[in-house]
């Protein structure tokens, strides 16, 4: 008998619609866990009442919630998040529109296999508005990054990237959309292979197996 495929664990966090969260959600349901190699095992957010949130319940998803302001200090959030996540046992973490920077204790935990994925051409446009940065220096072509996560912003191992053209009429929301139509189909791609085929990180290198 050949062996069961290996499915490994996701846990994706989400800050806001969580479009990104839908379409691994979509892909995964169509072509199942074992074509895809992995399955979403829970969501978790950093703010209550948000579409991403119900996005994971609607598809039976357990969910969590752990939001900075219940803390005393934001390494005790940090220690929570990495707690919370832990207890599902995740292969690789997904930050989805994720708009924290995590500390120390959950790098220590997942570091090397936390993915983000950012609406810019890192280095370039770092941080929470890269979209809106990227429009404002003019810059013709921006698009989005998948990346590991590291203790900077923004700053870690690049795993793949899209390119999407900047238009003169371009606003934020409309360049931004563009943007996670390109963001979302590299997101799947990357995570899908990242499962299916494991990775290795040699300096600011990622070499998937
Ligand atoms: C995505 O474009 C993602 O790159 C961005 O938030 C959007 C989330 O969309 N993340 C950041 O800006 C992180 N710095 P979604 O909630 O519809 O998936």
């Amino acid at each position: 008998m050949a062996a069961k495929p290996v499915v490994k664990r996701l846990v994706v966090l989400v800050s806001g619609s969580g479009t990104n969260l839908q379409a691994l959600l979509d892909e995964i349901a169509a072509g199942g866990t074992e074509a895809y190699g992995a399955a979403v095992v829970a969501v978790g957010a950093d703010r209550d009442g948000i579409e991403g949130l119900a996005r994971a319940e609607r598809a039976g998803l357990p969910t969590f919630v752990r939001r900075v302001k219940d803390y005393d200090t934001r390494d005790e959030w940090d220690a929570a998040l990495a707690e919370a996540v832990d207890a599902y046992e995740p292969d690789l973490v997904v930050s989805a529109g994720f708009m924290k920077i995590v500390g120390k204790e959950f790098l220590a935990r997942f570091g090397g296999r936390f993915v983000n994925t950012h609406p810019a051409l890192l280095p370039s446009f770092p941080g929470a508005h890269g979209v809106r940065d990227a429009l404002a220096y003019g810059a013709k072509v921006t698009g989005c990054t998948v990346h590991f996560v590291d203790d900077g912003v923004d700053t870690g191992p690049i795993i793949a990237q899209g390119v999407v053209e900047v238009r003169d009429e371009d606003d934020e929301s409309a360049l931004h959309e563009r943007i996670k139509e390109v963001e979302r189909r590299l997101l799947v791609e990357v995570v899908g292979r990242l499962a299916r085929n494991g990775h290795r990180i040699e300096g600011r290198k990622v070499v998937i197996q």
